[in-house]
């Protein structure tokens, strides 16, 4: 287990697609090296979440959260920790919603290590239903919704080759965290 070195913006790995964890490969050795990783290297950066290709690996896997709180995000609600591989997203209208409402969008700001130093607000899905396997194989499906669903989401986007800057669409609002959100420590990304 290791803190890996986090790829930046700019390096090409992490515009690749990443490929599906086949059968063979679940609850073996190699994979849970890799999600021990993943999750030493997540924490010593205080990151939300962290995905495979951020570490120079090709793979379809995730972690997010703690279950506690986050001082890069300290005022958003807690997300479990959880291991995600092969995922699968489908947004979903709100709950109460007629059967034919479409999913609705949300704004908010996301910040992410591999663009260090920086945040910008990012539409995302308000609610989805997430499908996938944990590391042993075992499958996992949630409804989730707000902070935690966009966690997912953001995550997710690296396994796709995708930044969350890509999805900006009002560069207006894009900045130095230091300076967006002065009250977060500088040394923070
Ligand atoms: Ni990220």
């Amino acid at each position: 287990m290791s803190v890996r070195e986090i790829l930046k913006m700019g390096d090409a790995r992490l515009l690749q697609p990443a490929r599906r964890v086949e059968a063979l490969e679940w609850d073996s050795d190699a994979l849970h090296l890799l999600v021990a990783d993943l999750w030493d290297t997540m924490h010593a950066h205080s990151g939300a979440g962290l995905a495979a290709p951020q570490i120079g690996v090709n793979l379809q896997v995730v972690v997010f959260g703690s279950g506690q709180p986050n001082p890069r995000y300290p005022d958003r609600p807690l997300v479990p920790q959880t291991v995600l591989i092969n995922p699968v997203i489908t947004p979903l209208a709100p709950p109460l919603a007629p059967p034919d409402a479409a999913p609705l969008e949300e704004l908010d700001w996301e910040g992410c290590l591999s663009v260090p130093g920086l945040r910008g607000q990012v539409p995302r899905w308000q609610r989805i239903q997430v499908q996938g396997f944990d590391v042993y194989g075992d499958p996992l499906q949630r409804t989730v919704e707000g902070f935690h669903a966009r966690v997912v989401q953001h995550e997710c986007d690296h396994l796709f080759g995708i930044l969350y800057p890509m999805r900006l669409r009002d560069l207006r609002a894009f900045g130095y965290t230091e300076v967006l959100f002065p009250e977060l420590a500088p040394s923070r990304p």
